[in-house]
């Protein structure tokens, strides 16, 4: 794109770019359409673009934003990493997720030193942090564009702005200056969509990274939220799940306070929406009226994904989660006698600062007593700025490494002992694919479990009764009923 060019175009922009949102972003797309048309009849070829996304369903949710955007301006989405514009959306939320992301820039370095015209841009959780920023300004010079995760919805202003100045352009806001919505998405799925409910995250666990990079909480309001479910189911989507850090904290914040439950009711009005779900609800404030409208209301899938992260109130305590062991397992007790055959599923730490052999045997009875049929497991990963990473007593890798294991060992048998009472009876499932290779389609159930079976690809995106034959520990296989 010539400098020289978009210099004039600039000069005869002065005045005319709106100040209000939406309306700015459209005006940039419009421009930066103008430009990666000039540059395809240069090259007699479509512009490609690639997204790769980190993390969590946050950032999926943001993908789809950012993939709409460049969608309006005329990129055309490929698998390669060879492409012309290139945008990671990071996370930070563990080490391990950031040591990835640099591996794979420098990989795009050297693609970019083949192709000049290539343009690197990244963002997300990990560009909340300035010793990222730092060191990508400092050893990761080709790289085009950085952002944050406050103004993703500026992606098409930025992409103008670097080509007007050659220069790498970083915006990162410490804090969200305004929800901007109605702006161009491509969905990854045509039958299920997550909605954002909130942003942000006020807790402040003393291991986590999130709150300090996703900022304050904000909820966003009831009749918004409805109008994206009715959009989305009006265009075919059976399944939406509710996203937010903690979603039972949605609503305090608005000028007239909602509940979660009472968003929950209002979105289950939404006509041709078959299932509901949402993620995540903190177990500190769990109230019993979302447990009783969770029990009440076909529509909300029968599965709580509900975080321990340790089953020792000590290290608790030190997590700031704000619940001890015994409160825990009471909520999960109280879910299960008003819910019968929900599905819990949770999150666990190990090798938090300070966490003894003792500490980490109430983790295990914890599982033990809460028969989850799934969990994510974690080791402790020091996230610079938080509380925790200031702790003494940091265990050995090698501890933690040990622990992991033992307790992978334990998730596994219980979870697979929950899945087998399963087997033999018939649950509704999602279905979402047909497997190339085995020719099965592939659908969820309520309780987000996978399961294969024989089937015509027209059922895709719709819920179908399949009776579980086979229990393979954390999937199953099959039949239509
Ligand atoms: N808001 C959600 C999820 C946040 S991040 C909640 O409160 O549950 C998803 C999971 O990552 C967390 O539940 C936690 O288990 C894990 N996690 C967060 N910070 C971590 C860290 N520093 N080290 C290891 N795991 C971490
Ligand atoms: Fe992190 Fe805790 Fe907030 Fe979840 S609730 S995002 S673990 S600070
Ligand atoms: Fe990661 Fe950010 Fe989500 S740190 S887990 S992508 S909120």
């Amino acid at each position: 794109m010539g400098l020289e060019k978009t210099e004039n175009r600039f000069a005869d922009l002065a005045g005319c770019v709106p100040v209000r949102e939406p309306q700015r972003q459209f005006y940039f797309m419009e421009e930066m359409k103008k430009l990666v048309a000039e540059q395809e009849k240069e090259l007699g070829r479509k512009l490609t673009m690639h997204v790769a996304t980190f993390g969590c369903q946050m950032n999926a949710k943001d993908s789809e934003k950012l993939c709409g955007i460049l969608e309006y301006i005329g990129y055309q989405e490929t698998e390669s990493e060879d492409a012309d514009f290139v945008l990671y959306n990071t996370c930070t939320v563990r080490e391990n997720a950031n040591t990835r992301v640099y591996g794979r820039v420098g990989y795009l370095g050297a693609c970019k030193k083949k192709k000049p015209s290539m343009r690197i841009a990244l963002c997300g959780c990990m560009m909340q942090e300035s010793h990222v920023v730092e060191k990508i300004r400092k050893s990761y010079r080709f790289v085009d564009i950085i952002f944050g995760t406050h103004n993703i919805y500026r992606l098409a202003e930025l992409m103008y702005e670097r080509e007007q100045t050659g220069k790498t352009v970083v915006s990162i806001l410490q804090e969200a200056e305004q929800i901007v919505e109605d702006l161009p998405a491509v969905q990854k799925y045509a039958f299920k969509a997550g909605v954002n409910i909130m942003y942000g995250c006020n807790n402040f666990c003393s291991y986590c990274i999130v709150p300090h990079v996703r900022g304050r909480e904000r909820s966003r309001e009831v009749c918004e939220i409805v109008k994206e479910c009715a959009d989305l189911a009006a265009h075919g989507v059976k399944e939406v799940m509710l996203l937010g850090q903690n979603v039972n904290s949605y609503g305090k914040n608005l000028e007239h306070p909602v509940s979660f439950a009472e968003l929950l009711r209002e979105v289950a009005r939404v006509e041709g929406l078959e299932r509901i779900r949402f993620m995540t609800p903190h177990p500190k404030d769990l109230s019993d009226e979302l447990i009783a409208e969770i029990a009440a209301n076909p529509k909300i899938c029968k599965h709580v994904h509900l975080p321990l992260q340790s089953g020792s109130t000590e290290i608790l305590r030190k997590m700031n989660r704000r619940y001890t062991k015994e409160q825990y397992l009471d909520l999960v007790a109280r879910i299960r006698k008003a819910i019968p055959g929900v599905a819990v599923t949770t999150d666990i730490i190990v090798g938090f600062p300070g966490e003894t052999e003792e500490d980490f045997a109430e983790t295990l009875d914890v599982v033990e007593k809460a028969e989850y049929i799934s969990a994510y497991t974690f080791i402790y990963s020091k996230r610079t700025g938080t509380p925790a990473a200031a702790m003494d007593n940091q265990v050995p890798e090698e501890v933690a490494n040990e622990r992991f294991q033992r307790l992978l060992k334990v998730v596994g048998r219980v979870a697979s002992a929950q899945a087998e009472k399963a087997a033999g009876t018939v649950a509704t499932v999602l279905v979402e694919e047909k497997n190339p290779e085995s020719g099965l389609l592939t659908g969820r159930m309520e309780n987000n479990m996978l399961v294969h079976f024989p089937g015509e690809e027209a059922l895709i995106g719709t819920l179908v009764p399949v009776c579980l034959k086979e229990c393979k520990g954390f999937y199953y296989f099959g039949e239509i009923v």
